[in-house]
């Protein structure tokens, strides 16, 4: 029997903040409250602890096969780097290419994460070649603990046409799985693109205007529309503008069971990183969707701290600056789109949310932690603080100040879009069922002790 006890501290919850102890037997929290004894005991005065972080958003040894690369964080460092920032459980993506099955997709996937995994895991399956045969498949993969699907409606080797995502909402929602979409227009898109590129405009300043908000709102809004059609509970992956988290809200007031993500770099950045002048530097700040105007990172602080988005997670897709990003010197659309963010994720959030007070403590824990497990079917097994879950636990000192430096993170990419930014959030240990992996901020955890974690079926009724 091993035990932990995690006294002094305060318990933040998504529905409670209270002082009590935290007693953890066998990897799996055994009481909260005052009183217990046990072998080990962290003296966590002063600190918060909370639910680990639940990333279900990252692209860790994500093939890009288009540019010939892979993301720079293997399931090694990107699961480490994820512990030393808080997260206690990512969900990746297995990729299926055109005219795989998600069965081949999911093994290949699963061996090469099994080795290297720190924390614990899941993958949702992308769909990119929506076949008879792979709808078959699909109850399948639920009811072996694989419920989500994601579709890209843009990006030429994956793009999944309207009929398609139709297809999968209904194949979907017939056996409790539930589609994560991508949502940008992929016809206008490819028309902006090209109106820069004949214009010679090559630089990596007009990947943005190549995809304003509303290329985005409107797919999102197309992709809610084909929900309410299949009767498909669905979430919006990434919601980086005020007019899609305006879609997403409308259809939540009609009672769909729409829900919703956004993403620490459309919170505390904005469109000013695409400055013409600033060079190739720009390409670190190369994503899809792009950072907005002011107006739409304010609407979407808004939008969480009233409940219309209902998770915050990383989309960590990092490339390396100096010889990956550079693929696309002298044409915007060859720089490998994405930003590293698995670390930062949870300190940006509580220093921009809680800090300033535009979110609650329990509602900082129920954005990251336990609406992530509820969306996607971890919860209550992760994501909550409650007797008998997995104990993946953070403990955090909310007044310990941190400057953002590339240097000093785990991920094996070499910047960071958030470098000298001040935070605080940092977890002084991170717990996953039970074991210490980060001590003191410094990692201290094995390679291939993570575990695939299991997920239920998507009750549309309980979502967040
Ligand atoms: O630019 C991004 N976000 N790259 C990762 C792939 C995606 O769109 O999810
Ligand atoms: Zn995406
Ligand atoms: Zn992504």
């Amino acid at each position: 029997m091993s035990e932990l006890l995690i006294q002094g501290a305060t318990v933040v919850t998504a529905d409670r903040m209270e002082r009590a102890d935290v007693l953890v037997r066998d990897g799996r929290i055994a009481a909260v409250g005052t009183g217990h004894g046990a072998a080990r005991i962290l003296d966590a005065t002063g600190h918060w602890v909370m639910p680990g972080g639940i990333d279900t958003h990252t692209h860790l040894a994500h093939p890009i096969d288009r540019l010939g690369i892979t993301t720079a964080d293997d399931f090694y460092t990107g699961t480490l780097a994820g512990a030393c920032g808080g997260v206690t459980t990512i969900v990746d993506f297995s990729l299926q290419r055109r005219g795989e099955s998600l069965f081949e997709a999911r093994d290949r996937r699963l061996a090469e994460i099994e080795p290297d995994a720190v924390i614990d895991y899941g993958f949702h399956a992308i769909v990119t070649d929506v076949r008879s045969d792979v709808l078959a498949e699909i109850p399948v993969m639920i009811e072996d603990g694989f419920p989500s699907f994601k579709v890209y409606m843009t990006y030429g080797d994956k793009i999944v046409d309207d009929g398609g995502l139709l297809r999968m909402l209904e194949a979907t929602a017939a056996h409790g799985g539930l589609v994560y979409a991508h949502c940008e227009n992929d016809c206008a898109v490819n028309h902006l693109i090209a109106r820069h590129l004949e214009s010679g405009r090559t630089g990596p300043a007009y990947h943005a205007p190549s995809r304003p908000p509303a290329v985005e709102a409107e797919a999102t809004h197309r992709a809610i529309m084909l929900a309410g059609l299949a009767g498909a509970p669905l979430c919006i992956a990434h919601v980086t503008s005020g007019g899609a988290a305006r879609h997403v809200a409308d259809a939540r007031e009609r009672g769909e069971p729409i829900v919703s993500e956004t993403c620490p770099q459309y919170l505390v950045l904005d469109d000013s990183v695409y400055d013409p002048d600033a060079g190739f530097e720009v390409a670190k700040f190369v994503c899809s969707p792009p950072m907005r105007a002011s107006q739409h990172r304010d609407a979407l602080w808004r939008a969480l701290a009233a409940g219309s988005i209902q998770q915050v997670s990383s989309d960590h897709a990092p490339f390396r600056y100096h010889d990956q990003k550079t693929a696309g010197r002298d044409n915007f659309t060859r720089i490998p789109n994405g930003l590293p963010g698995i670390e930062t994720r949870l300190p940006l959030v509580f220093a921009g949310g809680v800090k300033t007070g535009r979110l609650s403590p329990e509602r900082f824990v129920e954005l990251t932690a336990t609406n992530p497990a509820r969306i996607f079917g971890l919860h209550p097994r992760k994501g909550t603080l409650d007797v008998g879950a997995d104990a993946d636990l953070i403990v955090v000192d909310p007044d310990a100040e941190v400057e953002i430096d590339a240097a000093r993170l785990h991920s094996a990419v070499d910047y960071s879009p958030y470098q000298g930014m001040k935070v605080a959030g940092f977890p002084t240990w991170t717990i996953s069922r039970g074991e210490v992996i980060v001590e003191r901020g410094e990692p201290a955890a094995g390679r291939g002790r993570g575990r695939l974690a299991p997920r239920g079926v998507i009750d549309p009724g309980m979502l967040p």
